[in-house]
């Protein structure tokens, strides 16, 4: 931050951070798909949901309309601990039954 390189930094998290849920949600997927997990279209809905909220959110970060806030962070965070504390153990579940573990 001091050195004025905070955004660049900022910038190559927020891109880490989508490509790893993009590879994240894959996975998911294709996990899903190949054991017919009954809930997978409301599950990729909430996967879909968030890339494009992070998505318009690096956008506009990067185009300089938002600043980073606590707000953000903690709404990053949320989602993620909620997903996989959450929606995920569902899922999680569901694959331990069908012997995936
Ligand atoms: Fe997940
Ligand atoms: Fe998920």
């Amino acid at each position: 931050m001091a050195d004025g390189k905070g955004k660049e930094v900022l910038e190559r998290i927020l891109d880490n951070l989508a490509s790893y849920a993009n590879f994240h949600f894959a996975a998911e997927k294709t996990e899903m798909v190949k054991h017919k997990y009954p809930d997978y279209e409301a599950h990729r809905g909430k996967h879909q949901a968030m890339l494009g909220k992070v998505g318009s959110l690096i956008e506009d970060y990067k185009l300089g309309k938002v600043t980073l806030t606590h707000e953000v962070s903690d709404f990053l965070s949320d989602w993620l601990n909620k997903h996989i504390v959450g929606t995920d153990q569902q899922y999680s579940s569901f694959m331990n039954g069908v012997g995936v573990n």
